[in-house]
């Protein structure tokens, strides 16, 4: 379903009868998902991922954008551009996790549910892989559960987005 948005819904990020935008971020080396180490990330494509997000988030009332780049400079540009634009947010930042404070910074302007999602069980991996810039900034964390594990966070992140609109209008 696609949701129509009013310019003022367009530039909160919410739209008439729906829950709003919620971005997914994907670092690098996502866009080779299906190929690229499948004994640890799985043989679901990103445009798969992708896909189902979005029907996903169309069902629960939200409109699911998502960007991928093996660029941190490019993420960053996303991030800032989405500023006001979004009600909510998911990332799986891959290596830039265990290396980028820049996109911590630019997340930490957001001021939206984040949830952070790993493919693979990184806590069973290198130990350099154990550590995230942003684990202490996002809302929630999901690791190891493959694919699914973007559909749980698109459902947190929704439920957040619910609880924060709910305690606002009491
Ligand atoms: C990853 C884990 C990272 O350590 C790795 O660099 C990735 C993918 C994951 O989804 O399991 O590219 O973020």
């Amino acid at each position: 379903m696609k949701l129509k948005e009013s310019t003022a819904g367009e530039k909160r990020g919410t739209a008439p009868g729906g829950g709003g935008r919620i971005l997914v971020l994907h670092g690098p080396n996502l866009n080779l998902l299906g190929e690229r180490e499948p004994e640890l990330y799985g043989h679901t494509t990103l445009a798969h991922i992708d896909q189902e997000l979005r029907e996903v988030g169309a069902e629960l009332g939200y409109s699911v954008e998502s960007f991928q780049s093996n660029s941190e400079g490019a993420l960053v540009d996303r991030i800032q551009a989405a500023r006001g634009r979004l009600v909510g947010l998911i990332i799986n930042p891959a290596a830039f996790t265990h290396t980028s404070i820049a996109i911590r910074d630019a997340l930490a302007m957001l001021g939206v549910p984040m949830v952070e999602v790993h493919l693979s069980n990184i806590y069973r991996r290198e130990p350099f892989r154990h550590h995230s810039t942003i684990a202490d900034l996002v809302d929630g964390r999901i690791v190891g559960l493959g694919a699914h594990g973007y559909v749980l966070a698109l459902r947190a992140v929704a439920h957040m987005v619910e609880a924060r609109r709910s305690s606002q209008s009491s």
